[in-house]
């Protein structure tokens, strides 16, 4: 018997190699539109609902699972044909198990599209995506979802639920971690570099996966960056600021869009027609489909926008929600209300057909196995190329905040370095929040990183735990605020030291979905280790390491050298090592500004002027009275171990047509003495409109190298896709009127033309 069973395992594994060798097909869209069609047809109204609804694996992820989401309840409905998608389920083996009940036992055997949250690498993780944004390196942040998509597909799952685009400003947010931070020019960027990363050039191809943006929208704005909580926003700010990532992902191809937990201005947006129907799917075209996050569906009964879950399923299909996440509600209600005429059948007939399409597309119709090949996905996760890309984007994502005294680049020789802090040794924080898949404390320490250096001594005292107790990604985090048993040694060890290293700041689970703060500084007694070590030895590098921007205003005016290293994912030490002995030298800037404390949340620099807006004489002007107005750190800011001059910076013309193309140049000049990377960014200020302007808008960057001595000339074009805005009447216009260019190595940059646009 035993042999038999072997001997069908062994039939089944070569099976399945043969099957993931498969050419993979692409057909054409009328192809699909026929077969689509053609299977909708054969469908019954419980079959055409079972595709519009997704369930959890078996495991609870991020939210309570609802009464009836037994696994028994579950199987049977995949038996029947009533499930359209699993989430979390992984693994070529378990993913080949729940695909061979859909198509071998339900009726009409459709495949379904396995989703994960793939946010920042698969099992090789990738810095978190707020640090990656802070490369400002499209081709670096587009390989990391290449690389993600590969072991992810490889391990049966073809549907990640990231990107997410969500614009933010508020640093209490516990998600900025998971976005491109404060700027929808940048943010649209990494949007697209992520879509087209995650679903290559053809979606069928066996190491692609869907996309989907998220969170549709204005998550990011939640009213005093609570999670959960409701966002108030105008006309202005929704299509000029919100809107414009997802835009961009839309244009990129992206296939899916997950709503989100929110209201906004007072309708869930689960529920929101004007924003699924009449923006997503109406202006913009969107053909793919739209899923709900974890339940949000019923969560409009908790909002008070449905009073029951039947009324949840009616507003939330009309709105134009077509899959519902782990919620239970369409499955048990959206029959009954195209039956009893409430929901009209074309509105699941529309749903269906999206989903559909997005299954042909990845060619789970052809072979609903093709990504549950057990050899390809022991070869493929954890290949050390993915090493190499991630190590590749993580040194990337640093960003120098501050060397004042050229304490870094560390010299290699003849140095007594003592390294402080509990992070320093991590394996765990530097992974992050997102890192389901990945095995907890698998990153590399920037302990392990700097030991692999041997030409200095290293010393390395921890000082101060960050956390007591063991935390899981469920958990709240117990911060250490009382245990300073370790001061005194690490105090030791610094005094003796040439150069101290601190790696401080937040622990992997302080920041993340559930994890707003009201307090920005250093958690626990880390600060006050910092102050106390300071005291016996100034020469302090202090690397970072947090999913937010931190406020860190004492170590800024005290602390010589400053490093943002993020949470840089499996090869955190190895990359924070490179920057830190001058292998590699820093070229990342902030993606979102650094408050000086967190009163000032939310700060941004593509503000508006106010109308008193300069210093005066007298109090009744736009500021604090207890604290500068400005960030600590601005957008686009991060320097390097060379120096750069901007010059020259040229517009072809003063006076513009609207429509015409305004050509921008300047120079820039490597004046320092190693090879550099800067991002030379490009910023507008349209100085009078007819809803008032930002003071600055980010309108381009490069990312450009230069060798010492060396001087390049960068050019951009400004056009009427990047001079225009949305009014409140939601139109799209360029009006004539002044402006001025500015160009530099950050947002507070001073080099600026002015130009004029007339009718
Ligand atoms: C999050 C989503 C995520 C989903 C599935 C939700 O709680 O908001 O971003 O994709 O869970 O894990």
């Amino acid at each position: 018997m035993k042999k038999i069973v072997y001997t069908l395992v062994a039939i089944i594994i070569v099976q399945n190699i043969g099957m993931a060798q498969q050419k993979e097909k692409k057909y054409s869209k009328e192809e699909i539109t026929i077969k689509v069609e053609a299977l909708l047809k054969k469908m019954t109204i419980e079959e055409k609902v079972g595709q519009m609804n997704q369930y959890n694996g078996f495991w609870d992820v991020t939210g309570p699972v609802p009464e009836e989401g037994n696994a028994e309840k579950k199987y049977e409905h995949l038996r029947k044909g009533w499930v359209g998608s699993m989430l979390t389920v992984r693994g070529a083996k378990e993913v080949r198990a729940v695909q061979k009940i859909v198509t071998e036992e339900s009726r009409l055997g459709i495949p379904l599209i396995i989703g994960f949250d793939v946010i920042h690498g698969y099992k090789t993780l990738s810095p978190i995506p707020l640090a990656e944004a802070a490369s400002w390196d499209l081709e670096a942040i587009k390989k990391s979802a290449e690389v993600a998509a590969a072991e992810a597909s490889a391990s049966g799952i073809n549907w990640t639920f990231g990107p997410m685009v969500d614009i933010a400003r508020d640093a209490r947010w516990g998600r900025v971690m998971e976005g491109a931070g404060e700027d929808p020019f940048l943010g649209s960027r990494v949007a697209e570099a992520r879509v087209k990363g995650f679903q290559g050039e053809n979606l069928a191809a066996v190491n692609t996966i869907a996309a989907c943006a998220k969170h549709f929208a204005a998550y990011g704005f939640a009213e005093s960056g609570k999670e959960y909580n409701t966002a108030d926003i105008g006309t202005s700010t929704l299509h000029n600021i919100v809107l414009p990532p997802f835009k961009a992902a839309v244009d990129a191809g992206v296939k899916t869009l997950m709503n989100s937990f929110n209201e906004l201005n007072g309708v869930p947006v689960t529920g929101s027609s004007y924003l699924q129907r009449d923006i997503l799917k109406g202006k913009w075209g969107f053909k793919g489909f739209v899923i709900s996050d974890w339940a949000s569906i019923n969560e409009l009964i908790y909002w008070g926008h449905a009073k029951d879950k039947r009324e949840a399923a009616k507003i939330a299909s009309i709105a134009g929600s077509d899959m519902d996440m782990e919620g239970h509600v369409y499955i048990q209600e959206l029959a009954q209300l195209v039956k009893d005429g409430v929901v009209k059948e074309s509105i699941l007939d529309d749903a269906v057909r999206r989903i559909l399409t997005v299954k042909y597309e990845l060619g789970l119709f052809d072979n609903p196995y093709k990504y549950c090949d057990e050899k390809l996905e022991k070869e493929t996760i954890g290949n050390p190329k993915h090493h190499e890309a991630v190590l590749d984007v993580a040194k990337k994502s640093i960003v120098l905040l501050k060397n004042d005294t050229q304490l870094l680049p560390l010299k290699k020789e003849g140095q007594k370095i003592a390294l402080i802090g509990a992070l320093a040794a991590d394996k765990n924080s530097p992974l992050g929040s997102w890192r389901i898949a990945s095995d907890d404390h698998t990153a590399i320490s920037v302990l392990e990183g700097l030991q692999a250096y041997k030409g200095n001594s290293l010393v390395y005292k921890k000082g101060a735990d960050v956390s007591v107790g063991k935390t899981a990604f469920t958990q709240e985090v117990a911060i250490n605020e009382t245990d300073k048993s370790g001061f005194e040694e690490a105090k030791l060890a610094a005094k003796d030291a040439d150069v101290v290293i601190m790696v401080l700041g937040e622990h992997g689970f302080q920041s993340g979905e559930g994890r707003s703060r009201t307090n920005l500084q250093l958690p626990g007694v880390q600060q006050e280790l910092l102050e106390e070590v300071y005291k016996v030895n100034p020469n302090i590098v202090l690397v970072l390491n947090n999913g937010r921007p931190l406020a860190i205003s004492w170590a800024n005016e005290h602390i010589p050298t400053i490093l943002e290293a993020w949470q840089l994912g499996t090869q955190t030490g190895n990359a924070v090592a490179q920057v830190i002995y001058g292998d590699y030298n820093p070229s990342g800037k902030l993606p979102m500004s650094f408050p000086r404390n967190v009163g000032q949340v939310p700060i941004y620099y593509n503000h508006k002027s106010t109308g008193r807006n300069n210093k005066e004489a007298h109090v009744f002007w736009s500021h604090y009275i207890d604290v500068e107005k400005t960030p600590l750190y601005p957008f686009g800011h991060g320097l390097s171990y060379t120096t750069f001059e901007y010059s020259d910076l040229k517009l072809d013309k003063s006076l513009y047509s609207i429509g015409e193309d305004v050509h921008v140049s300047l120079k820039i000049k490597n004046t320092g003495n190693v090879k550099g990377k800067e991002v030379v960014q490009l910023y507008i200020r349209d100085l009078f409109g007819s809803v008032t302007r930002p003071v600055k808008e980010l309108k381009g960057f490069e990312l450009t190298e230069l060798e010492p001595g060396e001087t390049k000339t960068i050019q951009f074009v400004l056009n009427k896709e990047t001079l225009g805005f949305y009014n409140n009447s939601e139109e799209y216009i360029v009006e004539p009127g002044d402006f001025k260019v500015f160009v530099g190595g950050s947002s507070y940059t001073k080099l600026e033309a002015d130009f004029t646009l007339k009718e």
